[in-house]
């Protein structure tokens, strides 16, 4: 691969995907990223210059991403609207970044036979029972439940079609919840750490009982790489670290290596439509790609993420006080 096209590279994981293309392999990469309020542009800074080319964009900008493709010799598609809150209050640009903007970048790679990766969610399976002992496979039919999942199935089932209709060389990945550095605020784990740094409590939706299946972003994109290089075309991956644990697990185990008491927490307003249980086999990556996740330690992971948190409070302070000032809106 000479030049490698990350859409959404500028966003938690595309960012962590585009340090990994750096580092790992000689490919110059073209991150075409909107800037939307979830990009951290600054988490590239770092990288240099003469191997990565910031466009500023829009997925859904035809034209522009015909040129970006043509160029091209693969393209990871990362860029989505990815909170599910926001599309239970608008998911207008769900359907547009999510849908339109796979579309696309599907049109063009059928174009220019470029090869193409799908980064995609488990949340597109639905959810589990919390007594059911079942994972999500990569025979799981699609069940999504929110605006944004419904467009991740969407854009997912857009792939498959591609592929078969076309001939087009793409495979997809579906992994579960991440969490590291540069994680939006807005998200859980970011969310309670801030919380508890602003001196509040963390907040849980409902019972808290929902359990979620945490995987660092560095092992999400290890995988996409792997993928990327050596994924059989056609084929749909599931990514996942066997992380299951339940959000007040999370939030507590958080409240105490922050040295805080532990029953530090307020349940707040549920989600609607909150989906449950999400778990993943992640067996097929594993056999046939020879993928392992390296930070399986989710504590030690946990405690690196505080400690990021803790010292880039520059980096969170302004959108920490817009995104509560939305979450005090809903109840939550
Ligand atoms: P994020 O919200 O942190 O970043 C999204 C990035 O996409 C941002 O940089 C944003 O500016 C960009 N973007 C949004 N709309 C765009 C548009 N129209 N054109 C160009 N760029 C646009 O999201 P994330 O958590 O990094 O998730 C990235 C991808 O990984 C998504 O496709 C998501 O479905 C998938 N995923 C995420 C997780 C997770 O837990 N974060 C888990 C599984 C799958
Ligand atoms: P989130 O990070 O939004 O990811 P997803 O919806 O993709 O799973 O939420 C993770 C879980 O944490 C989910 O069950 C909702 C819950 N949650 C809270 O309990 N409190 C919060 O403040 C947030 C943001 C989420």
């Amino acid at each position: 691969m000479r030049r490698v096209l990350v859409t959404g590279g500028a966003g938690f994981v595309g960012s962590s995907l585009v340090h990994r293309l750096v580092s790992e392999t000689d490919a110059s990469v073209d991150v075409l990223d909107k800037l939307t309020y979830a990009a951290s542009p600054e988490s590239l800074d770092d990288l240099p210059p003469d191997r990565v080319r910031l466009v500023v964009g829009d997925v859904a900008d035809a034209a522009l991403v015909d040129s970006l493709v043509a160029d091209s010799d693969a393209v990871v598609h990362v860029a989505a609207e990815s909170h599910n809150d926001n599309s239970l209050s608008d998911p207008t640009p769900f359907v547009q970044t999510n849908l339109v903007g796979t579309f696309l970048l599907l049109e063009a790679v059928r174009r220019y036979d470029v090869r193409f990766h799908q980064v995609s969610t488990d949340e597109v399976y639905g959810d589990l029972a919390l007594e059911d002992p079942k994972r999500f496979t990569e025979d799981t039919p699609f069940r999504p439940s929110s605006p944004y999942s419904a467009t991740k199935a969407g854009a997912d089932h857009l792939v498959s079609a591609w592929v078969r209709s076309f001939g087009v060389r793409a495979t997809i990945s579906h992994c579960s919840n991440n969490y590291g550095p540069w994680q939006h605020v807005e998200k859980f784990i970011p969310r309670q750490i801030t919380e508890i740094l602003e001196g509040r409590p963390a907040r849980i939706y409902g019972s808290g009982e929902h359990v979620r299946d945490w995987i660092h972003a560095d092992d999400h994109s290890s995988a996409v790489l792997a993928i990327l290089e050596r994924g059989r075309v056609g084929e749909t991956y599931l990514v996942g670290a066997d992380g299951e644990h339940s959000n007040l697990e999370v939030a507590r185990t958080i409240l105490r290596l922050m040295g805080r008491d532990e029953d530090q927490l307020v349940h707040v307003e549920d989600r609607a439509g909150h989906d449950r249980r999400y778990a993943i086999e992640s067996g097929l990556l594993r056999s046939e790609l020879g993928w392992q996740p390296r930070l399986k330690d989710f504590e030690a992971g946990l405690v690196e993420t505080i400690a990021w948190y803790s010292a880039h409070r520059d980096w969170w302070a302004s959108d920490k006080a817009a995104t509560e000032a939305a979450y005090a809106a809903t109840g939550q």
